[in-house]
């Protein structure tokens, strides 16, 4: 049986934060019933596929998943479980600090989830109250002390740099507490995000209007490196552009996403990649609700992707990981050399000292994850 990762998006918040244009919406708590009975239907109306599957990976991500009662949780991994669901799956939830209880996360544990990936984003309270962030450091260690007295072990965290008015000297104390409390709560992975700020975004405004200020390309260099040498000296391995983990502990969720691996998407705004196609369905949960219920197709893009498509999809979404393209693996996949593609890309970025190329494998350099947008226009 072929493996497979399986996403649910939950699209309900308390509030929209200032920098967020992830598919989430606040005060639509009156469509959460109705949302879930439509996303069972269409997890339901893919039962053939899902059976042809053993399922490696599950998240629940949003959106705020811990936001909703947890028995709507419960109700879709119940449908879940009705399909092959490897006994070793690794199955993540995303939570807030402050939407979590002790009687969800024993709702989570029982149903079979094992991972919790806890948005924190900074541990200064004054800067959470700038970005829209409804939580304190003080909410997160308390989630934490729940999250261990429930006895859900493999813990993930996100942060993001640079925030506004977050200086490099608060930068490096919020790096350093999270280690200190990676160690008491036994932390096993960190995201931490490089900030987007999307034009028309409440973040985007408050900048432009000199209200708040973020740091300059230098301090955010010098932020980039404290943060990657002290979380590698303290074990948390960058595996990925964004990611560290403690060796053993990468997300196999995301692993399988930048392994261009098989996964079904469900919710609106979800993406699948089956057959070597790519759709994603609608935004709205309304036309969402509507579309599935009246038994309408709610994929709103579709791309089917020829082979030369997944070659180049393939090499940008293996350069994000430190072990980079294994040459060995990419002959068995696409029946032929990179080489044979790419040669004159290739030896451009190596000579710019972008990429690192060795007898078994191509990886981003220091400097090529620094402009990573620069070495993808090669393979676009
Ligand atoms: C789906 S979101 C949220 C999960 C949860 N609702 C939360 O906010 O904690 C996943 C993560 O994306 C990151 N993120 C969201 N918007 C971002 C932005 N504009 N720039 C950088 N990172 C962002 C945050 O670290 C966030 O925790
Ligand atoms: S809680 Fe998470 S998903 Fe919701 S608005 Fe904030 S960052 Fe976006």
């Amino acid at each position: 049986m072929k493996d497979i990762s399986i996403y649910i998006h939950i699209p309900f918040c308390v509030s929209k934060c200032f920098y967020c244009d992830f598919n989430s919406y606040a005060n639509k708590e009156d469509l959460i019933d109705l949302y879930v009975d439509a996303l069972i239907k269409e997890i339901l109306s893919k039962s053939d596929i899902l059976s042809e599957y053993n399922i490696k990976t599950i998240y629940f991500g949003g959106g705020t998943p811990s936001f909703i009662d947890s028995k709507y949780i419960v109700k879709i991994m119940n449908v879940l479980n009705m399909f092959n669901v490897d006994k070793d799956a690794e199955i993540t939830i995303e939570i807030n600090p402050n939407s979590i209880t002790y009687e969800k996360l024993e709702d989570y544990k029982l149903s079979g989830i094992n991972r919790i990936s806890i948005g924190l984003q900074t541990t200064f309270d004054d800067v959470l109250k700038n970005i829209g962030r409804r939580h304190t450091l003080n909410d997160f260690i308390s989630a934490l002390e729940l999250i261990k007295k429930v006895g859900i072990l493999n813990i993930s965290c996100d942060l993001i740099y640079p925030l506004p008015d977050l200086s490099y000297e608060r930068f490096k104390e919020s790096i350093d507490y999270v280690i200190l409390l990676s160690k008491k709560y036994d932390i096993k992975h960190i995201s931490i995000y490089n900030l987007e700020v999307h034009e028309g975004s409440k973040l985007d405004f408050l900048l432009k209007e000199g209200f708040l200020k973020l740091v300059d390309e230098d301090e955010e260099y010098k932020m980039r490196k404290y943060l990657i040498s002290t979380l590698e000296n303290n074990n948390f391995i960058k595996y990925e552009i964004s990611n560290f983990s403690i060796p053993g502990y990468e997300s196999k969720h995301n692993l399988n996403y930048w392994n261009q691996g098989v996964y079904l998407g469900f919710g609106a705004g979800a993406s699948s990649f089956i057959s070597s196609s790519r759709y994603r369905n609608v935004n709205s949960i309304e036309k969402y609700i509507n579309g599935v219920n009246s038994n309408n197709l709610v994929i709103e893009d579709r791309e089917d992707m020829d082979s030369f498509d997944l070659i180049k999809e393939y090499i940008i979404l293996r350069l994000r990981l430190k072990e980079g393209i294994i040459l060995k693996d990419f002959k068995t996949k696409f029946n032929e050399t990179i080489f044979k593609y790419f040669s004159k890309e290739l030896d451009e970025l190596s000579k710019n000292n972008l990429i690192i190329i060795t007898d078994s494998k191509i990886y981003l350099s220091d400097r090529g994850q620094e402009v990573a947008n620069q070495v993808w226009e090669k393979f676009i």
